[in-house]
């Protein structure tokens, strides 16, 4: 069992926009103090900044933050993992975890770049974890053990709930949750171009939209009912929602977002070769 209690010492590589959501998650829930954290990025020029914008130690040095730390998270696009490991290796012993968040690179790529048996997670966030309400996949390659995906949990519950999966539906994971936002914020952008086109403020139609997407998410979660079972519920026979979803059912949306799902899938197996 972990040490719930425990402080991390971490090296978070490519301390970029979602390298940055998590080092602010974990500092905010105290999983790490300021100066146990050493981040990295490639550009020099944009240390300073980055470092004060943050709060932690931050540099180019990959090595250097990977020496210091007992969990190295991977945070830099997908084609870079690779030249990024090789920098690294040589810092890397089994008493060290690594996390990866990188799109569609799986633990066996990143497990033989590295000594044997070091302990490789993949995890994919998500962005609405800015606001702690993300979600993220994890999944485990070869040499982890229960304790150490632990460690992992507890670092990514900073910023939202986790699950943890197979590795072989971390594509699919990708596609759903860690694209989703995009599709959803597309379906609550024409609800609210659908409230302007009956009349209501644009700014009003974006409130109605955006509380009555996080409502019916709400629902889903806290109830547990199947989504079928609750659109029903809004469905008064004759009623206007009726009318509604048949004009839904009409321009192909469920299967559209099911089409969008699959691409994005096999988009994500890819991408490290992109
Ligand atoms: N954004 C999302 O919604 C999301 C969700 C889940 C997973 N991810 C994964 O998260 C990873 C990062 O995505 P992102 O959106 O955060 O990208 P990003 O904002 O571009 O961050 C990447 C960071 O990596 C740094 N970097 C590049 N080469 C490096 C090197 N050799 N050593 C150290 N740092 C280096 C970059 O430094 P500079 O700033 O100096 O260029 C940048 O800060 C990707 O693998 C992506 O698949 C992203």
């Amino acid at each position: 069992m972990a040490d719930k209690s425990a402080k991390h010492k971490l090296a978070v590589l490519g301390a970029g926009k979602m390298g940055g959501i998590l080092v602010q998650g974990f500092l905010k829930h105290k999983l790490a103090t300021a100066n146990a954290i050493w981040a990295t990025l490639s550009h020099a020029e944009k240390v300073a900044k980055r470092s004060a914008d943050l709060g932690v130690r931050l540099g180019t040095d990959n090595r250097e933050a990977v020496r210091h730390a007992d969990v190295v998270l991977v945070c830099v696009k997908p084609q870079t993992v690779g030249e990024v490991l090789d920098e690294v290796k040589q810092e890397m012993t089994p008493e060290k975890l690594v996390i990866s968040i990188a799109a569609s690179v799986p633990t066996s790529f990143i497990e033989a770049r590295l000594p044997a048996r070091v302990p490789v997670i993949r995890a994919m966030p998500n962005t609405p974890s800015i606001l702690g309400a993300g979600i993220t996949g994890l999944a485990a390659g070869q040499s982890v053990k229960p304790a150490q995906m632990e460690v992992a949990r507890r670092l990514f519950e900073t910023v939202g709930r986790t699950v943890v999966v197979d590795e072989k539906h971390m594509d699919a994971v990708t596609a759903l949750s860690a694209s989703g936002p995009a599709y959803i914020y597309i379906i609550l952008e024409s609800l609210a171009e659908a409230g302007v086109k009956v009349g209501l403020p644009r700014d009003l139609a974006t409130l109605l939209a955006a509380q009555t997407t996080l409502g019916a998410a709400r629902m889903v979660l806290e109830t547990g009912d199947h989504p079928a079972l609750l659109k029903d519920a809004v469905t008064t026979p004759a009623g206007c929602t009726i009318d509604g979803i048949m004009e839904l059912e009409e321009g192909k949306l469920r299967v559209t977002l099911i089409k969008a799902v699959v691409k994005a899938t096999q988009r994500a197996k890819e991408l490290m070769f992109a």
